[in-house]
């Protein structure tokens, strides 16, 4: 039987993985494999998941497995897996254990899918996607990490709620690592538009500035077993849409450094052009000095969690 669907890969059957299924399915953006060491989780997730298809109306066919020779040919895999953070505890933390648990699942989907596009949204995220990319072997336009897309997100949130206007006229950029030294840019997050710097005096956007920044660690901090999962799930599923439909969506993702921002070899939340081949272009934006200063010292912060990271490979 011939099936021109795509086939989309969710790595973990947890809060994250299952969002994104969930949001893949009702987009009818191709069929879904969650694919999960623990027996009968994604299976169950997925049985569910599929019967609520003549209420969503979606034809994808959703299934779960427990053997990665069930994700063969994957067009796109999503890598989830890996343990959540714990409330007061910094993504850091995670660093070995889940570098560990992404290593070995890119060498399974690796094992059965020759080309496929992975993002990754395992934390710390910018270590793990680095560690997907040196395992793979993939070219840097079909690697990429989900954050910026997240933290804009969160962003767009707070701007809204602060000005009381509609989420729909806003737009943002976060850019740099997934971590507390994040860059929100004020100067490109705009109300139809509008700068917020023209919306907004210094205190109230450095207030929303830093509640972007630990926007993650907030919810960690109410949920207390735990983190986010539907707007990471929603963000992935933007992600996914713009490859597959091939949008051309300007957005900021993780992606490998060659040069561009003066960093080369590591992962970093940059603007950039997504559509069918991955990441087709990466922006590169005239910068202050201020926001120069900013992103160093994020991408400081991730280089040395590289080179931790590297270690362990
Ligand atoms: C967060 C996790 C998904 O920022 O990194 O909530």
């Amino acid at each position: 039987m011939v099936n021109a669907r795509k086939k989309i890969t969710v790595v973990g059957a947890g809060q994250v993985g299952t969002t994104v299924a969930q949001l893949a399915a009702y987009k009818n953006l191709g069929n879904v494999v969650i694919a999960d060491i623990v027996e009968g989780l994604p299976q169950g997730k997925a049985l569910d998941l599929q019967q609520s298809g003549c209420l969503q109306v979606f034809d994808s066919i959703v299934t779960g497995t427990n053997d990665y020779q069930d994700t063969a040919g994957s067009d796109i895999v999503v890598i989830t897996a890996g343990l959540p953070r714990k409330p007061g505890q910094d993504r850091s933390d995670l660093l070995k254990i889940n570098a560990k648990i992404v290593k070995e699942v890119t060498e399974q989907i690796m094992k059965y899918s020759s080309d496929p596009l992975i993002i990754v949204v395992s934390n710390p995220l910018d270590a793990m996607v680095y560690v997907a990319k040196q395992v793979s072997g993939l070219p840097k336009s079909r690697i990429i990490g989900m954050a910026g897309v997240l933290d804009s997100a969160r962003f767009r949130t707070f701007v809204s709620l602060e000005l009381n206007c509609s989420l729909v006229d806003v737009d943002a950029m976060v850019l740099g690592g997934h971590g507390d030294s994040m860059v929100p840019m004020p100067r490109y997050t705009t109300v139809s538009g509008i700068s917020i710097t023209d919306l907004m005096n210094t205190e109230q956007i450095d207030r929303l500035v830093n509640r972007t920044r630990s926007g993650g660690a907030e919810i960690v901090g109410l949920l207390k077993k735990g983190s986010a999962f539907l707007s990471p799930g929603a963000s992935v599923v933007k992600m996914i849409e713009a490859v597959l439909l091939d949008k051309k969506r300007m957005l900021p993702c993780t992606a490998f450094l060659e040069g561009e921002y003066g960093w080369d070899g590591i992962f970093f939340g940059v603007p950039v052009t997504l559509g069918i081949s991955g990441i087709e272009n990466i922006i590169e934006l005239k910068l202050t000095e201020e926001e120069k200063k900013a992103i160093n010292t994020s991408a400081q912060d991730v280089k040395k969690m590289i080179d931790e990271v590297d270690l362990f490979l």
